[in-house]
């Protein structure tokens, strides 16, 4: 059979570093309510001019770096993100002319904070399945969340920052088992019952503007640490693995106390998780590619480690993939 398998990851964040306390000058909150509720220290934001293209494309050029190919090589992209540049064209085809591609094929996916792993599921069944013609794919999140916040909302706009994070999946021979390096499994979810608990009130079909996020926390936050524990598990017995055989948790970086919540229901100690929240805050379609190539670079993630990848956000949306190194 076929498995996709990771052969490279890369990341790209934004210079300007914005503190809590610099947040703290603005709108009516603190750097001590900040840590204490989310984990988050701070956040990366896009300069003027600097697009949601931009960013994927950097962390883009990174991973081929880091696979040992260039883009002559790639026969798809698939981008994560609710932040394109423009309404259309679709991100991943600016991103596809960034690096110089005139073959291939390029779309967005969008599933908001959930993004990479929709991404990440799609591009594993177009590599994979019985009439695949696609060998290697980039698959990449990004986002400038930063454009879409209330400045003057401190529930929300504490909370985000801009980032990417990309992967090269390559299409390789594998065995069936459990024992393959790559993609085991991939379980998505996603209920439209919630979409008044995290949306955007605008948009280019209802609004004609972009509009701005709103959110409410508490209610998101009660069905992320259920949503995320049963995917996890769904997904795990998928691969014919158990929460005991999981090396690291790459996870969705919403909310510290999440993590937590969702390590404990598994059984996991903390010490499992990948964690970036503290210095990248939420940056949605990103954080997940952002966080395993932070655990990637730092040499935590090695060879033959089961990780399990999990996200959930607006929608809502949710999901998560159980991959061997
Ligand atoms: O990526 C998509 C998924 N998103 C998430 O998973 C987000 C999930 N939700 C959360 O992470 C948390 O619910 C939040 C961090 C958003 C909020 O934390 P919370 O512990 O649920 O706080 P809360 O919303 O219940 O608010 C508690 C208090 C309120 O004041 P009162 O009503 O108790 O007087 C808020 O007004 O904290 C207040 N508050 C703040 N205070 C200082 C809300 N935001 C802030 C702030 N600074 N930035």
């Amino acid at each position: 059979m076929i498995r996709a398998r990771i052969i490279g990851t890369g990341s790209y964040l934004p210079a300007e570093v914005v503190t809590n306390a610099s947040l703290a000058a603005r709108v009516d909150t603190s750097d001590e309510w900040i840590v204490e509720r989310t984990g988050i220290r701070q956040r990366h934001i896009a300069a003027p001019g600097e697009f949601t293209s931009d960013l994927g494309a950097a962390a883009a050029r990174r991973a081929l770096a880091n696979a040992g190919i260039t883009a002559g090589d790639v026969d798809l992209i698939i981008v994560a993100t609710a932040t394109p540049d423009q309404t259309f064209p679709a991100c991943a085809t600016v991103i596809q002319h960034k690096l110089g591609m005139v073959h291939g094929v390029a779309f967005d996916v969008a599933a908001v904070c959930s993004g990479f792993l929709y991404a990440l599921s799609v591009a594993d069944a177009m590599l994979t399945g019985a009439s695949s013609v696609y060998r290697t794919a980039l698959v990449i999140g990004a986002e400038t969340f930063s454009r879409l916040l209330d400045w003057d909302d401190r529930a929300t706009c504490v909370l985000f920052g801009d980032g990417a994070g990309a992967v090269v999946l390559r299409a390789e021979t594998a065995t069936g088992t459990s024992a393959d390096r790559g993609i085991l499994a991939c379980r998505l979810h996603s209920d439209g019952r919630y979409n008044d608990l995290l949306f955007v009130d605008g948009g280019p079909g209802s609004t004609g503007t972009t509009g701005k996020l709103r959110m409410k926390g508490k209610e998101v936050f009660r069905h992320a640490v259920t949503n995320l524990a049963n995917v996890m598990t769904e997904t795990l017995a998928a691969a014919r693995l158990t929460a005991a055989d999981v090396t690291w948790v790459v996870p969705h970086q919403a909310n510290r106390r999440i993590l937590e919540g969702t390590a404990k229901k598994l059984g996991l100690p903390i010490e499992r998780v990948v964690i970036t929240v503290d210095s990248h805050a939420n940056t949605s379609a990103a954080s997940v590619p952002l966080a395993l190539d932070t655990a990637v670079a730092d040499g935590r993630i090695q060879p033959g480690d089961v990780l399990v990848l999990e996200a959930m956000g607006g929608g809502f949306t949710w999901g998560a993939a159980a991959v061997r190194w």
